[in-house]
């Protein structure tokens, strides 16, 4: 009899092929997030479960799994996921890194460019009849990237390859990361390591690249943006709950920084009343930063790898945890 793969939404076709020559596949087709009672019901017997950020693979649900082997997710975050409970269980646990930073790390220079040059801010303005001049003077006049300072908040694949990016704009750029990295790449990546008051304070734009833990549970309040220059932009494309929303909001509205530019929320999506929406300085896009065709196809191939891998006894090929 094959093995039982359960499935929290779709995945590309070819993906879903080659699952279905080696398993017995579900998909759940119904409410996006799946329900936590179905997910429940559906773990009960499966082999191995695909899942998506969105899904709370928590606990409660990881002890109704009896025979679970080994967990997919189709993303390089994995906070949704209980990993020591999983481990408890021995159930292992595969994440799709690597094959995103890319797309991730032109999402985050994206928002960063976006931001300094008011790109979004613009397509408004048009959209909405309000071009009135030909050509202002000063109107809707942004900043240059060059000569600016980029903090680089965690240095993994991500904020380097985000730093070869800066690189090529000819921007200065510092990075704080709980290790530094050798003097040779910090030479060749152009960083500088800093202690994280000195990023805070003096940057002109921050680019966050940590992963959300308890450490770095809202991190960025009122506190840290009180201490960020008047001119400064945040750039989010790692996790929401790093960043305290609230104290951002205040930030914005009382112009304590200049700007921000975001790819996630502390809780998503976001609904087109958030506070965020009635601000004209930032920039908003929804969790997209490995939404790529390519990366996307690249993502589901590596998730059925993974979870091939563990069905069959062995670690994914990239693994977390068990
Ligand atoms: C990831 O892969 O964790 C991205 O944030 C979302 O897909």
């Amino acid at each position: 009899m094959k093995q039982k793969i359960f499935l929290t939404r779709t995945l590309h076709d070819f993906a879903l092929k080659e699952l279905k020559k080696k398993f017995q596949v579900e998909i759940h087709k119904g409410k996006i997030p799946i329900p936590q009672n179905i997910l429940k019901s559906k773990i009960k017997n499966s082999d191995g479960l695909i899942c998506f950020p969105y899904d709370k693979i928590n606990k409660e649900i990881l002890q109704s799994a009896e025979k679970l082997k080994v967990i997919s997710t189709y993303s390089v975050g994995y906070d949704h996921i209980d990993l020591d409970f999983a481990k408890k269980k021995k159930i292992r646990v595969g994440f799709t890194p690597e094959i995103l930073t890319d797309a991730t790390a032109d999402m985050a220079f994206g928002l960063l460019l976006d931001s300094l040059r008011r790109i979004s801010e613009g397509d408004r303005i048009i959209r909405k009849g309000k071009w009135k001049q030909i050509y202002g003077a000063y109107d809707y006049a942004g900043f240059d990237l060059q000569g600016k300072t980029l903090g680089i908040m965690g240095l993994g694949r991500i904020g380097k390859t985000l730093a070869k990016r800066a690189k090529a704009f000819d921007m200065k750029i510092v990075y704080h990361n709980r290790k530094k990295i050798s003097k040779e790449e910090e030479e060749k990546l152009g960083v500088k390591y800093t202690t994280f008051d000195k990023l805070i304070t003096q940057s002109d734009i921050i680019s966050i690249h940590v992963p959300h833990t308890t450490e770095t549970n809202q991190i960025i309040d009122i506190k840290i943006l009180k201490k960020m220059k008047k001119t400064a932009f945040l750039i989010n494309t790692s996790r929401g709950k790093v960043v305290n929303e609230k104290d951002l909001v205040t930030a914005l509205k009382q112009k304590m920084i200049a700007g921000a530019g975001l790819d996630v929320f502390e809780i998503e999506p976001i609904n087109k009343n958030h506070p965020f929406t009635k601000l004209e300085n930032i920039v908003l896009v929804p969790h997209i930063g490995s939404s790529t065709k390519e990366t996307r196809s690249k993502m589901a191939e590596l998730t059925v790898k993974n979870i091939i891998n563990g069905i069959n006894g062995k670690k994914p090929i990239y693994s977390v945890g068990y």
